[in-house]
This record gives C-alpha cells, structure tokens and sequence, in this order.
C-alpha cells in the first residue's frame, strides 16, 4: 500500500524541496482552486507534506495519515498558493492550533482517514481564500461522475518536482474495482477513484486534497497501491458529514472565552 503524503528527511532536504505535482494533470489555472491549503507537519527530523482545504475561515478538512508523525512540534497551512516556492502576495501562512483525528481512524487500511484542523487565526476570505462547500450526510456523488483533484505531489513514480499547483480530472469508479483491489476497502466511508489507463493518478504529497465534483469536496485523498496508479481511494466526507459538523460545534464554542471548552 503506498501513502500519498511526503515524509522527508528534514535535515537532508531544503525546505519544500521534494514538492512535485499530480501525475498526467494540467497545471491548475492561477488561484481558480481558492479552497486549497498546503500542509507542513513537522517534528524534529521530519517534516510531511500535504493537501488539505478550507471549509471554514477557522478550518481545513485533511487526511488523518498526513499527522502520523511523532512528537509533532509544529502544523502550518499556507492558503492562497500556486508557487509554493515563491513568497507571494496572496499567500496566507496560518498555524495550526488543535487537530482533530478520526477516533476511529486506522493506520492499517486507512480506515476512516480524515482528520479536521482548526486555524489559530481565521483566514482572510478574499479573492485568492475561499471556502468550499462539502455534501449533505449520505449524499452520494455518482459513479461515472468526473472530478478534479489539485495538488502539488509528485508528476512521476521517479520523484520529478516542480511548486505549482497541478490538477487532474478523475472518474468515480464502481466499488467493485476497490472492492477487489484492497481488502480493506469500506464501500460507506471510502469512494473508488481513478483513470482506467492509468495514465493520470495523484501521488505522494497529494494526500489530503479535495476530490472536488460539481464544486463540493467530496472525497479526501487517501491511499492507492505502488505497482497500479488505478484504482484509488478517497475517504468519502458525506459519510463523515455529521462528524466533522460536530468538530466544528465544538471549534466555535472554543473560542468565546470561559466557555466550558476553552482552556
Ligand atoms: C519524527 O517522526 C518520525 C515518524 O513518525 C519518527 O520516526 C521520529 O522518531 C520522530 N522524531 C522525533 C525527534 O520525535
Ligand atoms: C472566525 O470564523 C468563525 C467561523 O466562520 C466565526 O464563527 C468566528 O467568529 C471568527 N472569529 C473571528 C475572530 O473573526
């Protein structure tokens, strides 16, 4: 099984180097993907890369895995992003305060995988930051329903990188596919994703990025398999919508002071 975030070796690494792109993608139109967040998770020797996006001024929607680093001392999203080498203008560089993990998440088949982090301070919605909009509980996107998903992971299975922000369009795949490639595929929380050929694909450092079909984040993504670039998974977020709802309850609550939650 192959995780589709960066791990790299802080001290052997530049910062940022090693960020590539989708594979068979476009480069996305300069900040026509306002909701996308880039994500850096760092602990001492390690740092990971990854997608998320924001669905709140206060929140960005990621994947669980992207955190599976020890004695983490610090999470940074940068929003308004297409260069993420270059220090531009629309860029927002926020701390992260608090995660939440799924309770329920697995290391072991990704089960699932989503992971809801709140900002220290809330982004600046403007034309480079926006929000966007995730699906009711259990409204299912289509299978056959074509999607993009941005991201700035690898291009190549050789590591092959460049900064700016790539996308690819993929198709919802029938279950079966996923069913039969990964044992531990859960039809309910997770959505089979992918291009037949095998020609287009996300890959490492595209963990945590929207599946965006007909303007809603529908899947988060999760995990694929290294030999195959087809089929891939995505955590399906209709099934988790109740869930995240509720994290976000509790974010707004945190931040009016001496309510029972704020510490
Ligand atoms: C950083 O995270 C990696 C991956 O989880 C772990 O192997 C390593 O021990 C951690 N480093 C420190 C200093 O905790
Ligand atoms: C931050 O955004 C949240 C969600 O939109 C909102 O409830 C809160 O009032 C905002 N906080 C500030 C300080 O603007």
């Amino acid at each position: 099984m192959l995780l589709l975030l960066l791990l790299t070796n802080a001290f052997v690494l530049l910062p940022w180097a090693g960020a590539g792109r989708i594979i068979g993608g476009t480069e996305a139109k300069v900040h026509s993907r306002p909701y996308m967040a880039y994500l850096e998770v760092k602990n001492k020797t390690k740092s990971s890369r990854c997608g998320g996006f924001l669905i709140r001024p206060d929140a960005v929607l990621s994947a669980a895995h992207c955190m599976d680093i020890e004695k983490i001392v610090s999470v940074t999203v940068i929003l308004g992003a297409h260069n993420i080498s270059d220090e531009e203008c629309s860029q927002q560089k926020i701390s992260v305060g608090q995660w939440d993990i799924h309770p329920e998440y697995s290391r072991e088949g990704f089960i699932n995988d989503i992971v809801l982090l709140k900002l220290e301070q809330n982004a600046t919605i403007n034309e480079y930051v926006k929000c966007i909009s995730i699906p009711k509980k259990n409204k299912h996107v289509r299978v056959g329903t074509k999607c993009n998903v941005p991201g700035w992971g690898w291009t190549s299975k050789e590591e092959d990188s460049t900064d700016v922000l790539r996308e690819v369009k993929l198709k919802v795949q029938k279950e079966k596919i996923c069913q039969r490639a990964f044992s531990d595929y859960e039809p309910q929380s997770m959505i089979c994703v992918g291009d037949e050929k095998s020609k287009k694909a996300t890959y490492k450092g595209d963990s945590g990025g929207p599946l965006v079909c007909n303007e809603k984040a529908h899947g988060i993504v999760s995990y694929g398999c290294d030999r195959n670039l087809f089929p891939e998974v995505f955590t399906r977020i209709s099934h988790f919508e109740p869930w995240i709802h509720e994290q976000l309850k509790m974010f707004s609550l945190q931040d009016i002071p001496g309510s029972p939650s704020s510490d």
